[in-house]
């Protein structure tokens, strides 16, 4: 075991700067095992975990650092900082924001609460907490920018929306929310895919009867969530993999046991990267994330064999472009979906208008649509 020489704290923060943390961490320990150390020797204990990676144990170090001084706005702070290190962000936020209760000059705490809204992809709340800093970070006024501009859902956002809601997920789409994105697709592709694509087509069971389509299909889900899509065609695949922003999203996936490889990454970039291709790539209740599409229907392009298929929903816009909704779900029209399907090389092999899903116990007016590569 390590010896901490001189200052402990410098001595442990110069092994933390020289890459040691997990030997500065053992050493504090030791230190505070043997009642020689106090807050600033387990804040230090903090720091050293969370540069080791080993976050489970900052966060429990953090929350006794709380328990043992429930009034040092110092400590809160670092268990905020341990919130925020495994995304945690409303946690995190309560933590920065319980210091500031403490400690209204606490350094730091309002950028950390900046830090996190800008994770969470919120980019308005992150400008009003900058706003009050007498120097605001010039790189987070302009990633929160950054956000405001692009013509997506900023990933954080995305990743934070759908971490929340993983576990009521499948009971909320399907109760509450009448999701039909999955079987609609479905029925689509059994109409537009050709019957005769070799020996293995077998009969399938569609709200059109029973249509025939190729089997032993390679198929990728973007935005998979947690399978719901995936499940009503896996009988259609010799491979499923799924691509998912959210870990958990893609943890409740896994454990359907219906994919091969599963990936948490944002779609446009796990399609821009060389990779397997595919016969069938889905996208159900999944675009509505993004505005612009061209990435997508290029990205989708390159990942599919020759006569493969696209095959999603999006909401409805009215006019030649695509809008962003009130709830922060973007919406694309049909001379939109159209003339980016030919800019991207695509036929378009069927164009539906559909409801994916209900709003206020509404149908939420969509399409469903096919594309031919
Ligand atoms: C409404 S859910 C649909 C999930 C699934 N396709 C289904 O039918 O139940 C949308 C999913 O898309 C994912 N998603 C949205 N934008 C994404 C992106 N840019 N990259 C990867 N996944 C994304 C979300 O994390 C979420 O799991």
């Amino acid at each position: 075991m390590m010896i901490l020489e001189g200052d402990p704290i410098e001595a442990a923060e110069a092994l933390i700067a020289e890459g040691k943390a997990r030997e500065a961490a053992d050493a504090l320990r030791a230190r505070l095992a043997a009642g020689r150390g106090g807050l600033l020797a387990r804040l230090t204990l903090i720091k050293a975990l969370l540069a080791a990676g080993d976050t489970s144990g900052a966060l429990a170090e953090a929350r006794e650092a709380v328990a043992l001084n429930p009034d040092a706005a110092v400590a809160v702070l670092a268990l905020g900082e341990v919130l925020l290190a495994v995304d945690a962000l409303p946690s995190a936020i309560a933590e920065f924001q319980r210091a500031l209760r403490l400690d209204s000059n606490l350094v730091g705490a309002r950028e950390r609460i900046a830090t996190a809204w800008l994770k969470a992809g919120e980019a308005d709340m992150a400008l009003e907490n900058l706003k009050d800093l007498e120097n605001p970070p010039a790189d987070m006024i302009a990633a929160a920018q950054a956000i405001k501009a692009a013509q997506r859902c900023d990933p954080g956002y995305v990743r934070h929306l759908f971490d929340q809601f993983s576990a009521d997920y499948d009971r909320s789409m399907i109760g509450q929310l009448a999701y039909a994105a999955p079987q609609i697709l479905f029925d689509l592709a059994a109409m537009v895919m050709p019957g005769g694509l070799g020996a293995s087509a077998k009969p399938i069971a569609s709200a059109y009867g029973r249509a025939t389509i190729k089997k032993g299909l390679a198929i990728l889900d973007l935005g998979c969530g947690t399978g719901l899509a995936g499940a009503v065609f896996k009988p259609l695949a010799a491979r499923l993999d799924g691509v998912d922003l959210s870990p958990a999203m893609i943890e409740k996936a896994r454990a359907r046991g219906i994919y091969e490889n599963l990936q948490v990454a944002d779609l446009e970039t796990a399609l821009s990267a060389p990779g397997a291709h595919y016969d069938l790539i889905l996208a159900a209740d999944t675009l509505v994330y993004l505005g612009d599409l061209k990435m997508v229907f290029q990205g989708a392009h390159a990942r599919l064999e020759p006569d493969g298929y696209f095959i999603f929903t999006v909401e409805k816009a009215e006019g030649e472009g695509f809008e962003l909704g009130p709830k922060r779900r973007w919406r694309h029209s049909e001379a939109y979906l159209r003339a980016l399907a030919g800019q991207a090389g695509f036929h378009v092999a069927g164009l539906l208008a559909a409801a994916p899903r209900h709003e206020a116990k509404r149908p939420v007016e969509g399409f469903a649509v096919a594309l031919l590569r």
